[in-house]
């Protein structure tokens, strides 16, 4: 049985009092320590006040991207150290914004899990198809594309998965078109597919998250599918009420209600 995971990506929103104030929220909701697990992914310049807000108990955090290298002259990036010194257990790496706008190729995304695992991270590889990729039928060449890009980074059978992936269509991000429960369902077994023909045992173990449109009036539906094991949440993780509803509908979904 795989856990539940509810992971909020905050993107670029929010300044200090906000991210006090929604992490404040989260944990007096009192979702925290049971599962679901809880992860933020704020903005660096937040990082800080999560931990300050969160230190201590079972909500996790993590950052939006990392670069590749340790340290150096490298104006504006800012390394897996750094993200692990603001206690970060997670970082996303290969989102889709930053795939399309920064033109972050596959073999960026592989040198970024490297980085983000040599530094003790658990990286959260974001993949999926645009809408024109998918409107020509394109999704599973794309997906494969992407995972295998990766499958040198995963490790070994026989132990625990070191990386999270979340499938996010492009065309449901920010959209309000959310991929049926069904549907996604169809793609996670491929991408879970994909992992097994490297790895059965780490296939079965593996985190695979949906993201695009979750919202607390369709998480539970999506969360009960069998391959899909929770949600990275965009717009309606920066309301907290909406947040905490979604993972709610985790929890619902680990109690079998
Ligand atoms: P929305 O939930 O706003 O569609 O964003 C999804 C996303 O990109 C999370 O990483």
């Amino acid at each position: 049985m795989r856990a539940i995971m509810v992971a909020g990506n905050w993107k670029m929103n929010g300044l200090n009092a906000d991210a006090e104030h929604l992490t404040q929220a989260i944990i007096d909701a009192g979702l925290v320590p049971a599962s679901p697990e809880v992860v933020l992914f704020p903005p660096f310049t937040l990082l800080t006040t999560v931990q300050q807000v969160a230190k201590g108990g079972s909500l996790r955090w993590g950052g939006q991207n990392l670069f590749w290298e340790a340290h150096g002259a490298y104006t504006g990036e800012i390394s897996g150290a750094m993200l692990r010194d603001t206690g970060c257990r997670y970082v996303l790496v290969g989102h889709s914004e930053r795939r399309q706008i920064f033109q972050e190729s596959d073999e960026i995304v592989l040198r970024k899990v490297k980085a983000a695992l040599h530094s003790g991270l658990v990286p959260m590889v974001c993949i999926g198809e645009t809408e024109q990729e998918y409107l020509e039928g394109r999704t599973q060449e794309v997906l494969r594309r992407q995972v295998e890009a990766i499958l040198p980074a995963l490790g070994s059978a026989g132990q625990q998965a070191n990386l999270i992936l979340a499938y996010e269509p492009v065309w449901a991000i920010g959209t309000g078109k959310t991929a049926s429960p069904a549907q996604a369902q169809e793609v996670h077994a491929f991408v879970r597919s994909l992992i097994a023909a490297k790895s059965p045992d780490i296939a079965r173990k593996i985190l695979i998250l949906y993201g695009g449109s979750v919202k607390a009036s369709n998480a539970k539906a999506l969360f009960a599918e069998p391959d899909i094991d929770g949600g990275l949440v965009g717009g309606a993780s920066l309301q907290a009420a909406e947040f905490i509803q979604i993972c709610q509908a985790a929890h619902a979904v680990i109690r079998g209600l």
